[in-house]
């Protein structure tokens, strides 16, 4: 009836330097932009025109959709930016090495931080320059509601509401939609697309640059998900993204 494509940002410098990164607004890699280039190559190969593309208030996600859209001749489609599609916010693990800190804390830990659904990493405390407090990208948050870390639940309950109010009506209406977002906010929205449990959330691995696609019906409800490519290369990437948490 309906069919929504996910696609992560590519390649970001922290994703290469393999750095927690949550909220910290960094670069995409030359990689990175290829990644997002070849997206969009594959989408207009599948035959996507899309109406309308949402996205978070993040560079690493605007630019990859901006690369995409170039590819698809669609650069004039309306786009909506929303913080709610942020990347899960790290807290005080922003910007430190995975393997460094599964060395340093074990890997079960890292495990935990990385993938279980409600084991929040250490919070930012006050006054952490991290916080992003005072950036224009977030007026419409109280500096009392800003993130100091979040759980994968914590990104649900804070994306859904965007999904039911805004993208969900959206899809109802007939538009083609793109979300182009993040490792862990399309974590959440696989989650709860899927109704996948707490459990069975902890093994998915979203790999950068790769578009997923969700046929969904009346209801939106999926009937289907495939990523678009080579599947042997879509593993690897997908075991890639599992294995950051490893120990050097
Ligand atoms: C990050 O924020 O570090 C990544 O974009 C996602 O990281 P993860 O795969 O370790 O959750």
């Amino acid at each position: 009836m309906y069919k929504l494509v996910l696609l992560r940002h590519g390649e970001s410098v922290w994703n290469l330097e393999n750095r927690f990164t949550g909220w910290t607004n960094v670069e995409l890699t030359e990689q990175g932009r290829t990644e997002a280039r070849r997206a969009g190559q594959q989408l207009r190969e599948a035959g996507f025109a899309f109406d309308i593309a949402y996205t978070s208030v993040l560079k690493r996600a605007n630019h990859t959709l901006w690369l995409a859209l170039a590819e698809l001749d669609r650069e004039w489609i309306q786009v909506e930016h929303s913080w709610r599609l942020n990347e899960r916010h790290y807290g005080a693990l922003q910007g430190l090495n995975k393997a460094e800190t599964a060395a340093e804390y074990g890997e079960a830990q890292v495990i935990a931080w990385r993938r279980s659904y409600d084991v929040p990493p250490p919070p930012l405390a006050d006054g952490d320059e991290r916080l992003a407090i005072g950036d224009a990208r977030y007026a419409d948050l109280a500096p009392g509601e800003f993130p100091r870390a979040e759980c994968l639940k914590d990104t649900v309950e804070r994306f859904l509401p965007y999904w039911h109010d805004t993208i969900a009506p959206t899809i109802r209406a007939g538009k083609s939609t793109l979300i182009v977002a993040h490792g862990n906010s399309l974590r959440a929205l696989v989650k709860y697309l899927d109704d996948l449990s707490d459990e069975a959330i902890v093994d998915l691995n979203i790999p950068t640059g790769i578009p997923l696609v969700y046929e969904l019906d009346a209801e939106l409800k999926p009937t289907a998900h495939y990523y678009l490519g080579d599947e042997a290369a879509i593993a690897e990437a997908i075991a890639g993204v599992a294995k950051q948490g490893r120990a050097a």
